[in-house]
Order: structure tokens, then sequence, then C-alpha cells
């Protein structure tokens, strides 16, 4: 019991750290760039003390949530604790070098500063851009070698708990196919990115077959070099476009997909939705994550209007506003549900 305490005591010191540590980072960095580019379009975000409550408040059921799942065996503990300090310290030399090249992109509104050799023709239009005016978007290794400590500074240390809040709905959908072998079950992480997901879900299923797909080879060559030494199968990794995925029809039993929606247009949204749906089977679990939406977290609309402003994501407004729980239904799916978690929405279906 005590020893519970003490770990649980120990989980939330170091998210609080972890919150701390993003946060000096964000003030420390827009004051520099304020003090070298004073004609920044950035601008100062100004946090009054509601939201600041509000934002606390919320990062702590966060948490609980996250002790909860772990304590009532939803995944194992250790993934709480498991953080890639070595990665994050050759990572955060990079972001600094990175920055004004970043800074340099948002004043002159250049969203198409991508790599040379890029083969335009194999992607679609929309992701051809500098999505969070981040270095070569998602077409280099560069990007793919510094993108997940980005993200855990830009959601002040807490991505993994949000990523792990697909897991209980998952876990609870796979249930479906209770009577077959766990190994014949198969889940698929779509636009997987740098693999920070398909950690989490190897930690919670450790023996289903996991596949993870992305349209970068540079990211999925990072997460390759990030999954390679976790127990259990080998994950495997598909070079692919989200909105023709290379499945047949019925063939999977769950799928993910963490942070691609609020980055498409609304009819690849549809689009890429229907192509869930086909392939997934009769029972098959569909759990989506992404920012939360203006309906159901009126109090953080300051923060997704900053998100906008801030970073380049020309879909993000459409998206908070979109309703996908009625979108999901009009494709097929059923018992949709949703719930938001500090800056994550996550919704579940069933096919
Ligand atoms: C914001 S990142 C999210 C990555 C990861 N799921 C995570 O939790 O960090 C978006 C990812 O979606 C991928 N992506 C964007 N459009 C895609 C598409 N049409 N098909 C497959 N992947 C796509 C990008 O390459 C990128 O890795």
């Amino acid at each position: 019991m005590a020893r519970n305490q003490i770990s649980k005591i120990a989980y939330k010191t170091l998210q609080q750290g972890k919150s701390i540590a993003g946060l000096a980072h964000k003030e420390l960095s827009t004051k520099i760039m304020n003090f070298i580019l004073p004609d920044n379009k950035l601008g100062n975000f100004y946090i009054d003390k509601q939201l600041l409550i509000d934002i606390q408040s919320s990062m702590d059921s966060l948490r609980e949530e996250d002790w909860n799942d772990a304590e009532n065996n939803i995944y194992p503990k250790k993934l709480l604790f498991d953080e890639p300090w070595l990665r994050y310290l050759t990572q955060y030399p990079k972001i600094w070098l990175d920055m004004p090249n970043t800074w340099d992109r948002r004043r002159k509104q250049n969203y198409q500063d991508l790599p040379k050799n890029i083969d335009n023709e194999s992607y679609p239009k929309y992701y051809l851009r500098n999505f969070h005016h981040q270095t070569d978007g998602y077409l280099s290794d560069f990007s793919a070698s510094i993108y997940d400590l980005q993200v855990e500074i830009l959601f002040n240390g807490s991505a993994d708990s949000m990523r792990r809040r697909i897991i209980k709905p998952l876990k609870e959908g796979l249930n479906n196919f209770r009577d077959r072998k766990k190994s014949s079950l198969k889940i698929l992480d779509v636009a997987t990115g740098s693999g920070r997901t398909l950690k989490q879900l190897r930690g919670a299923f450790p023996k289903e077959k996991i596949i993870g797909l992305d349209l970068s080879g540079s990211y999925l060559k990072e997460a390759s070099r990030f999954i390679s030494n976790l127990d259990g199968d080998l994950i495997e990794l598909v070079k692919g476009n989200a909105e023709e995925l290379p499945f047949d029809d019925n063939s999977l039993q769950g799928i993910s997909c963490v942070y691609l929606f609020h980055e498409l247009p609304r009819t690849v949204r549809e689009k890429v939705l229907k192509e869930f749906f086909r392939v997934l089977e009769p029972g098959g679990i569909l759990v989506l994550a992404d920012s939360i939406q203006v309906n159901d977290s009126p109090n953080f609309i300051q923060i997704m209007e900053n998100f906008h402003k801030s970073f380049h994501e020309p879909f993000y407004c459409d998206y908070i506003k979109e309703d996908l729980n009625s979108k999901i239904e009009e494709i097929g799916f059923n018992s949709t549900n949703s719930k938001s978690f500090f800056m994550t929405k996550v919704w579940s279906a069933v096919k």
C-alpha cells in the first residue's frame, strides 16, 4: 500500500517536472524570439488566472485517469515511467539550433519550404507543407529526429498520457473478439509518426499483431529505431496513405489514429473514416485521438485559437468545429463515444 502511494507520488512528480520544463522552454524561447525578432507575428499569449486554473485542473484529471488505468491493469505501470531521457538529451540541442529557421519560416509565412529531393507526385497536396513551421514538414530524417520532443514540449510533458487514453476503449472494443486467440487480432495505428503510440500499444497488447502506417518514410525509419528493442512480437511498419489503406476489406479488428485528423481537410477526413470502416471487420473498434474541439471544451477556446495563430495548421479551425460524432455514425459506425482529456479528445466507435 505504502509502496503504491510512493509510486503514485513519483509518477505525479515526474509529470509535474515535465510540465514545468515544457512551460519554461516555451517561455524562454518566446522571450528570445521576441527579443531577436520584435516584429514576429507570434505575439504574446496571455493566459488569465481562470484559464491557468482550468489547465491545471484538467492536467490533474488526466494524470488521475492515467494512474487509475494502470492501477486497473489496462496497461502496465512501467509505461508511466518509461521516458527516453537519452533520446531527449540528443534532441533538445537540435531543437534550439533549428529554432531560428522555424521563426524565419513563420515570419515569411513560407509554408512550402520542403526538401528539394522529394517527389511531389507521391504525396497529397495538403501534406506538402511545413505543418507547425517545422523544418522539412514531415519529409526528412532531421524532422523525424526531433518531432516527439517537440510534441512533448507543446503538451507540457503530457503527450504520452494523452496517447494512452486510446488504450481502454481499444481493449473494450477488442473484447468483441474474446473467443479468438489474441495473436490472431490485428491492430493498425494509422499516421503512427515516430512510434510513440506504438510503444504504448505494445505495452498494453503484448500478444496482438500491431501494425503502424504512415505516409512519411523518414518518420517510419525513426519509429523503427524507437520500437526496435520493445518486448513482444515485431511491430510491422507500412508506408501508405490513410486515404487508401493497403489492407483488405474486413481484415482488421482494431484501428487507432492519433493527432492526424486536425491536419486533414474535411473531405479527406471523411474519406479516411470511410477507409477505416472498409478495412475493419464487423465488430471491430475504431479509436481516434486528436485535439479537443470547441463544443465540448469552450473554456479552452483561447488555447485553440492561439494554436491556430502560432502554428501553421490550415485545417485546424475547421476541424475544431466539425461534428465528428455525427460523421462517424453517418459512415455506418455504431456506439460512438467521445471524451476529452486535457488537450485531447478521444472517440471510439464500433463497425
Ligand atoms: C501530428 S503527426 C502524429 C504522429 C503520431 N500519431 C503521434 O501521436 O505523435 C501526424 C502524422 O500523420 C502522418 N500523415 C499525415 N497525413 C497522412 C496520410 N494521409 N496518410 C498517412 N499518414 C499521414 C504524418 O506523416 C505524421 O507522421
